[in-house]
């Protein structure tokens, strides 16, 4: 049996817009296992919420287009489905919970028919099973006297329980894969790390694989077996999370790193905080070397000339950096 349950190849999803074309997602390629949590992490604007949309095929044309590349989900690849087979696996074997609720719930319609809704849909329940179904979620995701608040409308909740709301939505009929596109940056850290737990203990509940998107390094380390780095549209590392957080590679994944008042996996605090200088190229330049050169304290002209490839770094560890090739010019203390 294939344990790789999602397996993304060299994906390219282009924008065609007013400034050229935007290479928002340019090469990616990573891998999730059945019952594993990957963390994708990177700045705003490199390509974290253009994956997730593209394995959901649910990427804007025009002005987006995929170019190239596979997403291999349980053994079909997603990119080759019509739209019909693709609804069919969206809500009942993928789904995806967004950082701000409201761009996912209907603000009018009540609750409990919004997370009836899939069992109806996908499952074939009758509407009385599926409302039954549907309190008992809400109750699940630890709605206060959830049987009565099915006929609430979305804005007669808090933040904290419309995403409760959206969980329970994503995942009423057991999907195998759950994608989280930053699911608490809206809320307040204490009902953040509430939800956190109510994903947790849900999906080792259903066995599913998460595919958490976030800024917040933090809460990788809470979550995530595995973390894969994106910048300016490519992954540039990928490792387990300790590895990530204890030996990283990449001169961004340490810039990163270091920009975040966070703890880290070993459990020490970041002490000062440098942000990382420069900004992301636009996705629209063509760049012949390494992407991050410009913005790299490393770089040395093999990195403006020719792009790295993932380069392996340790088992499971891998890196898109001349430095492995060339690692008399690392300093680690920059
Ligand atoms: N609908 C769109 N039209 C044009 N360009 C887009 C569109 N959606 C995304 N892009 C381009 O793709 C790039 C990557 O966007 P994406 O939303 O994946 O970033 P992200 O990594 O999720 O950032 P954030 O952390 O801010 O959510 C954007 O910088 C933008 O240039
Ligand atoms: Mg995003």
């Amino acid at each position: 049996m294939n344990d790789k349950l999602l397996e993304i190849e060299d994906l390219a999803v282009h924008f065609h817009i007013p400034e050229g074309i935007a290479r928002a997602v340019d090469g990616v390629g990573f891998h999730l296992a059945a019952g594993e949590t990957i963390g994708l992490v990177g700045e705003s604007g490199c390509g974290k919420s253009v994956t997730a949309l593209s394995i959901l095929g649910l990427i804007p044309s025009p002005p987006g287009k995929i170019k190239s590349g596979k997403i291999m989900f349980d053994g079909q690849n997603l990119l080759d489905l019509d739209r019909e087979s693709l609804r069919k696996i969206r809500g009942r074997q993928i789904s995806m919970i967004f950082q701000e609720p409201m761009t996912s719930l209907n603000p009018v319609l009540p609750i409990g028919r919004q997370v009836a809704e899939p069992l109806m849909v996908h499952q074939g329940l009758n509407r009385a099973e599926a409302f039954e179904k549907a309190a008992d979620w809400l109750n699940h995701v630890k709605i206060p006297a959830a049987a009565k608040r099915l006929n609430d409308y979305p804005h007669q909740l808090s933040g904290g329980m419309r995403q409760r709301v959206m969980i329970a939505m994503a995942m009423v009929c057991g999907p195998k894969l759950l994608i989280a596109d930053e699911p608490t940056t809206a809320l307040d850290v204490t009902i953040q790390a509430q939800i956190l737990s109510l994903m947790v203990k849900l999906k080792d509940e259903l066995e599913m694989s998460l595919l958490l998107i976030t800024h917040d390094l933090g809460v990788v380390a809470q979550m995530a077996a595995r973390v894969v780095v994106m910048y300016a549209g490519q992954v540039v590392e990928e490792a387990g999370v300790t590895d990530i957080f204890d030996r990283p590679f990449h001169p961004y994944t340490r810039g990163l790193l270091k920009s975040m008042p966070r703890t880290g996996h070993s459990g020490k605090r970041v002490k000062r905080l440098k942000a990382i200088q420069g900004t992301v190229p636009p996705l629209t330049q063509m760049i012949v070397g390494c992407k991050f050169a410009d913005r790299c304290p490393h770089s040395f002209e093999l990195c403006r000339e020719n792009p790295p490839t993932l380069f392996r770094i340790a088992d499971g560890h891998r890196a898109r950096c001349w430095l492995k090739e060339h690692p008399e010019r690392r300093r680690d203390n920059v």
